[in-house]
């Protein structure tokens, strides 16, 4: 897990040093923008979805895998970190607080971006791979573009944006030319918290995934995509749940998990309910079970009974359509000739698959767009992947079961709004006016 060569590990140290204790000096800017934007678009390599934002003096733009339950933003300072503005955060600061980072280290090493003395640190995670390592937490300038909910706008800055710094190993596995990864999720210092506290807007984000180019909102609507579909208006809602235990790779007892957790009550195909062990669908004491959302797994993955269960039912509700199924394809166990299916406006017309949340007026339905990937002109694979069993959360809903769905994250009250799939509502998540109206 740790590089013991690294010249990022933290020497954690117990002697109180109280000097350079700094108050925090967040955003201060004059401009004060009501949203944010910034384009998020598919490694056609990897299947990860990567955002961009620029940091540092000069501005440099990043390139970053987007990880929706991401605890913060992380970059490489190993290679290529110049700035000018390049801020430790000292041992014991109002910003270690904020961050919840206790520990506090020395590197003996140059000093350099990421091996400053007298730090603390928090544990970078690459959830695309599981590795995470100790990395010193930093602030410096980060620039964004403002949006009216329409088009782009000036670009907004905040002068004290907290990162992690982690060595460039950490890298491995992510798409060629990513020096980060960008966490949405549920912190204190994740950007959505960050980004809502520098400009006093509502801690609500959006995010809109697309198989080219999609866009994360951060701040409340109108999110419009052409022609002219406010997405905001679009909405059900369900409450999101807290897993007590952190799901990420490293962490300290009594963390609580980043991730968005939503509860899936029953599944159902074809409005059959497909029998699947309940216990497995709630999230018991020790953070096992449930249903999160992420944006790092490709396809939705189902723990293995719920797998079987799930992908019996769907062929059993294709056959009645006379669907034929045909050989598996990696990663794929069942995929189906597409010589019966029917294209429609929501996809491929196959048996639709129902999430029934909070009650039975509450479902996130996943038509054919969503459920089917086209794996040749002739085969149709469900994009469901089987999860093992033992597996720590049941249900993982992934990135192809949430493209061209506009999801809204609501901090404040802890609540998911989600609009269904946009073709539904003529629009994609690919129709965010990029041109800037300024
Ligand atoms: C550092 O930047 C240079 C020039 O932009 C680039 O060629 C090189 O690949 C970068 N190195 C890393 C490790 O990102
Ligand atoms: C940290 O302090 C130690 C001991 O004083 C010193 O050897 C080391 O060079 C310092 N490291 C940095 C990065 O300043
Ligand atoms: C604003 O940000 C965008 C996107 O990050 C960038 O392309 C553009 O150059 C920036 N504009 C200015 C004036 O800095
Ligand atoms: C249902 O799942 C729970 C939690 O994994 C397990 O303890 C229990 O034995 C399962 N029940 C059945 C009937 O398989
Ligand atoms: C399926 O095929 C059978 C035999 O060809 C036919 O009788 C039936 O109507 C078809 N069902 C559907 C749903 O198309
Ligand atoms: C996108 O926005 C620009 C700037 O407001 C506008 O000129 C253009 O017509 C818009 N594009 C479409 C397709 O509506």
């Amino acid at each position: 897990m740790d590089n013991p060569n690294s010249k990022f590990q933290h020497y954690l140290s117990t002697i109180l040093i109280l000097l350079f204790f700094t108050a925090p000096t967040f955003a201060q800017q004059s401009f004060r923008p009501k949203a944010l934007i910034a384009p998020v678009k598919k490694d056609p390599s990897t299947l990860q979805y990567l955002t961009q934002i620029n940091q540092r003096t000069p501005l440099t733009p990043l390139n970053l895998v987007l990880d929706l339950g991401g605890q913060f933003l992380w970059v490489d300072c190993q290679h290529n970190y110049t700035s000018s503005t390049y801020r430790p955060a000292r041992c014991r600061s109002a910003q270690c607080s904020l961050a919840g980072a206790d520990s506090c280290g020395d590197c003996f090493s140059p000093p350099s971006p990421g091996c400053n003395n007298n730090t603390c640190g928090l544990t970078p995670d690459n959830t695309v791979t599981h590795t995470a390592t100790s990395g010193e937490l930093a602030d410096d300038v980060v620039s964004i573009q403002s949006t009216n909910g329409f088009n782009p706008g000036r670009n907004a800055t905040v002068s004290h944006f907290l990162f992690t710094c982690a060595p460039t190993f950490l890298l491995q596995g992510l798409a060629k030319g990513v020096t980060g990864m960008a966490g949405l999720g549920r912190t204190k210092i994740a950007l959505p918290s960050q980004f809502s506290s520098a400009f006093s807007f509502h801690r609500k984000f959006a995010v809109c995934l697309s198989s080219s180019k999609g866009v994360v909102f951060f701040g409340d609507g109108p999110y419009v995509l052409l022609p002219n579909v406010d997405a905001s208006r679009l909405l059900t809602f369900t409450p999101l749940l807290i897993n007590p235990v952190s799901t990420a790779s490293a962490f300290s007892q009594g963390d609580a998990s980043a991730e968005y957790f939503i509860g899936v009550k029953s599944i159902r195909i074809d409005e059959k309910v497909v029998a699947v062990n309940k216990s497995l669908l709630s999230i018991d004491n020790n953070g096992v079970g449930g249903t999160k959302i992420s944006s790092v797994n490709p396809y939705t993955v189902l723990e293995a009974s719920i797998f079987k269960a799930v992908t019996e039912a769907f062929v059993k509700a294709s056959a009645a359509r006379n669907i034929t199924r045909v050989a598996s394809v990696a990663p794929f166990e069942v995929c189906f000739s597409s010589e019966n299916v029917l294209g429609t406006r929501l996809g491929a017309s196959v048996p639709t698959v129902e999430l029934v949340l909070q009650n039975e007026n509450v479902i996130w339905r996943i038509f054919g767009a969503n459920s089917m990937v086209s794996v040749s002109d002739k085969v149709l694979c469900l994009g469901f992947v089987n999860g093992g069993e033992n597996s720590r959360t049941s249900i993982v809903i992934g990135g192809y079961q949430l493209e061209d769905n506009l999801l809204q994250f609501d901090l404040a009250t802890s609540r998911l709004g989600f609009s269904s799939l946009l073709f539904g509502s003529r629009t994609t998540c690919a129709n965010f006016n990029f041109t800037s109206s300024v």
